[in-house]
């Protein structure tokens, strides 16, 4: 699709947007006024004011001329800077990685205490483990276990409960069913499911993907984290996409820069089992150096690419093949799918990790890009860029002894609520500490120490230069 015919789908869906609001809005204001923590007045107010969906889609509407291809060198070096920045804000610290190996003790302690019988392994997988985690994700373990009593969630749950976790939920209607828990001591939340050992596979298929290039996880973690802010990745809640989602998504847009960051890491002939990729750090790392594109210019890219050239209507992004497949050799060119946006699951390539995303979210979340391609270009602002997405929800604080066992779809809001929320971060006035993101052994937060600028190292991966001035506002030619 060209980009006139792209303005004119941006239009369409504008024209259409009203009709589509109008469908979703009673669709969740019939969710709203099921949902038993709302009050009355609340779900009698308008559906914009507590529901997050409809109002991402208030974004401007008028589609964006074509920002240039790349930024200005003085203006990427500044916004390389500041993505430095960012990301040291977000590596997790020494302590929270240990807090959640607790966790996980804790967690494992007391099924051996509940279930002295059962054998079981306890996996910790997610974020915690792929390296892209913060001081704020949650904790994702999964119990490997043949005993029946223990594949039961609901069992699960009762017995977590009855050792003293608190607001243990159990979303056992969920495609992955999972007991959800907050550990009020070690300040954590958790998910825990039972034999999916797929999602060890990926986690680990992640942290490869990562160890590959030093750009690839200060690049996702500053995405993923503008995901967060703007309210993005919920994929249980809130119609956008899961941050499982978001990350393949990362990767294959660096399998598909020019020349590639990433390569692909599966089997592309069919002869090794499904579960295999390549996983050899020797022989895949430096892949991506005839690339040197630096953070900040694939920052940029990667909100240009899904603003203005991505074809939401005929592409899939297909992590498992480095490459973009269409709708309709999948088949997925009709039904729910059309209009969808496509990310194929790298194990089990009949699933859409975008399914999560209605048309409604599409057109909201392209609005998003187009807002962050902006903001890029104009004023290199990353703490503008990931400022906090608000909307009026009206949902009130839940007790806990009230709080149901078992939880219904709709519920989901208030178990996300009990999430720790990242801070806003906020551009640092002094020079902030930077170490180079080549030394991939610094998994976590350094102690804050000052640097001096003209020791930085500068090679394409953190070329970090301090601006003479503030690039001055452009309009897109
Ligand atoms: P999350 O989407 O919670 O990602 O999925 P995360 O990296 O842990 O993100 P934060 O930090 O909590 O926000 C956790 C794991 O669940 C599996 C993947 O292994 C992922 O790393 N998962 C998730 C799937 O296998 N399939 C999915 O559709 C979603």
């Amino acid at each position: 699709m060209n980009l006139a015919e792209d303005t004119l789908l941006s239009k369409a869906l504008g024209d259409e947007h009203q009709s589509l609001e109008n469908t979703h809005t009673k669709k969740h204001v019939d969710m709203a006024k099921q949902h038993s923590n709302l009050t009355p007045d609340a779900a009698d107010a308008h559906p914009s004011s507590y529901y997050p969906v409809p109002a991402i889609i208030k974004l401007a509407s008028e589609p964006l001329d074509v920002p240039p291809e790349h930024l200005e060198s003085s203006d990427e070096n500044m916004l390389c800077y500041e993505a430095l920045s960012l990301y040291e804000s977000l590596l997790p610290t020494k302590e929270s990685h240990e807090r959640r190996n607790e966790l996980a003790n804790k967690i494992n302690s007391l099924l051996k205490a509940e279930w002295p019988s059962c054998d079981f392994k306890l996996h910790v997988f997610g974020s915690s483990q792929n390296r892209l985690g913060t001081n704020f994700s949650d904790v994702d373990i999964c119990v490997e276990t043949t005993s029946k009593d223990l594949e039961n969630v609901r069992i699960l749950a009762k017995g977590l409960k009855k050792y003293g976790m608190q607001r243990v939920q159990c979303i056992p209607w969920a495609k992955v069913p999972i007991v959800r828990l907050w550990d009020k001591d070690l300040n954590l939340a958790c998910d825990i499911n039972v034999n999916n050992t797929i999602a060890l596979c990926n986690t680990r298929m992640i942290r490869t993907y990562i160890d590959i290039d030093p750009r690839v996880r200060p690049l996702a973690m500053i995405i993923k984290h503008w995901a967060k802010q703007r309210q993005l990745s919920d994929a249980g809640n809130g119609g956008t996409l899961s941050t499982y989602a978001w990350t393949c998504m990362i990767l294959n847009f660096l399998q598909m820069r020019q020349p590639p960051i990433l390569p692909t890491l599966h089997d592309q002939t069919g002869e090794k089992p499904p579960t295999w990729f390549n996983d050899d750090l020797s022989s895949l790392r430096g892949f991506g150096k005839a690339n040197n594109e630096s953070v900040a210019g694939l920052l940029y890219a990667f909100f240009r690419h899904f603003a203005v050239e991505f074809d939401y209507s005929y592409h899939v992004m297909s992590l498992r093949y480095g490459k973009y497949l269409d709708k309709h050799s999948k088949g997925w060119d009709f039904g729910r799918n059309y209009r969808m946006l496509c990310i194929e699951e790298p194990f089990d390539t009949s699933r859409n990790l975008g399914n999560s995303v209605d048309d409604i979210s599409v057109f909201g979340l392209r609005k998003e890009f187009q807002r962050g391609v902006a903001i890029l270009y104009e004023q290199c602002n990353l703490s503008l860029l990931c400022e906090p997405y608000k909307y009026n929800h009206v949902i009130q604080p839940v007790n806990d002894s009230s709080r149901a066992d078992e939880s219904s779809p709709t519920s989901e809001t208030s178990v996300a609520s009990q999430s720790l929320q990242a801070p806003v971060w906020v551009k640092p006035k002094q020079p902030p500490s930077i170490r180079s993101i080549t030394e991939d052994e610094n998994d976590f937060r350094p102690p804050i120490r000052k640097i001096d600028l003209d020791t930085i190292h500068t090679d394409t991966v953190a070329r970090v230069k301090l601006p003479r001035h503030r690039p001055v506002v452009k309009t897109f030619p």
